[in-house]
């Protein structure tokens, strides 16, 4: 089935959703598979680096995405009750506002460590904050919150998504699958 474009997010922003998804998804199973390396080792120093590396790449595309959103309005909302399009915005909201919690909590808490971030296990970012426990323990803490939330909330999404698939039959998740000559 074809829609019109203007029934579509663009492909940019079809492609930032699908990656950032997967990367996410990745992410999360990264980082509570960290809980299983015992603290103090060096195999943890290594694998800790990779996950703040790669969280800071995934960080980078939350701002690209972001910065397209803002430029791209979405489709019109498909016909559906106001709370539910209520429900949905403010759902969407509070998922780009833990996107970007946890990169920039993971990022703030790393400055306030000794450790700082080896790129990748190769290029070293000093901390440019002080070794604070106090202030680094808040933002840890933020970090790990914000994880379950997003968690809770991707959950939401996903049950949202296949009730408009399965109950509502509409062309909800087609808006999110091609780019159908959508532009960009
Ligand atoms: C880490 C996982 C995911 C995150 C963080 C996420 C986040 C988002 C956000 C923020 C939007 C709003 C787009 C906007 O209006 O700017 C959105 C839309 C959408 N997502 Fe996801 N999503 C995820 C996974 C999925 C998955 C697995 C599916 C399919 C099963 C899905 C299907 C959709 C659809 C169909 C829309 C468009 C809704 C509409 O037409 O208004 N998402 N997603
Ligand atoms: C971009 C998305 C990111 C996601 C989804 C993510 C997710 C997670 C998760 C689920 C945990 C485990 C939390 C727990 O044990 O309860 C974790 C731990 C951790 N993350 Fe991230 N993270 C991201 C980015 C970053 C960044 C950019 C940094 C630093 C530059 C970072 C630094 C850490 C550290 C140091 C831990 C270990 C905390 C501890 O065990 O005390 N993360 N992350």
């Amino acid at each position: 089935m074809k829609f019109f474009a203007t029934q579509q997010f663009t492909r940019t922003a079809i492609v930032l959703h699908w990656l950032l998804a997967v990367l996410l998804v990745g992410q999360f199973a990264f980082g509570w598979l960290l809980d299983a390396i015992p603290r103090n080792t060096p195999a943890r120093g290594w694998w800790i680096n990779q996950h703040k590396s790669i969280g800071l790449v995934i960080g980078l595309l939350i701002v690209l995405r972001i910065f397209w959103r803002l430029r791209h309005a979405p489709p019109p909302a498909l016909p559906m009750p106001a709370w539910q399009r209520r429900a949905a915005s403010a759902s969407h909201l509070a998922m780009y506002a833990c996107m970007v919690l946890m990169p920039l909590s993971g990022y703030l808490a790393s400055n306030f460590s000794k450790h700082g971030i080896k790129l990748f296990n190769t290029v070293r970012l000093a901390p440019w904050g002080s070794d604070d426990k106090l202030v680094y323990a808040v933002l840890n803490q933020t970090h790990k919150v914000t994880a379950v939330l997003l968690a809770v909330l991707i959950g939401v999404h996903l049950l949202a998504v296949a009730k408009h698939v399965l109950v509502d039959r509409d062309r909800l998740l087609a808006r999110m699958w091609r780019g159908a000559g959508a532009g960009g």
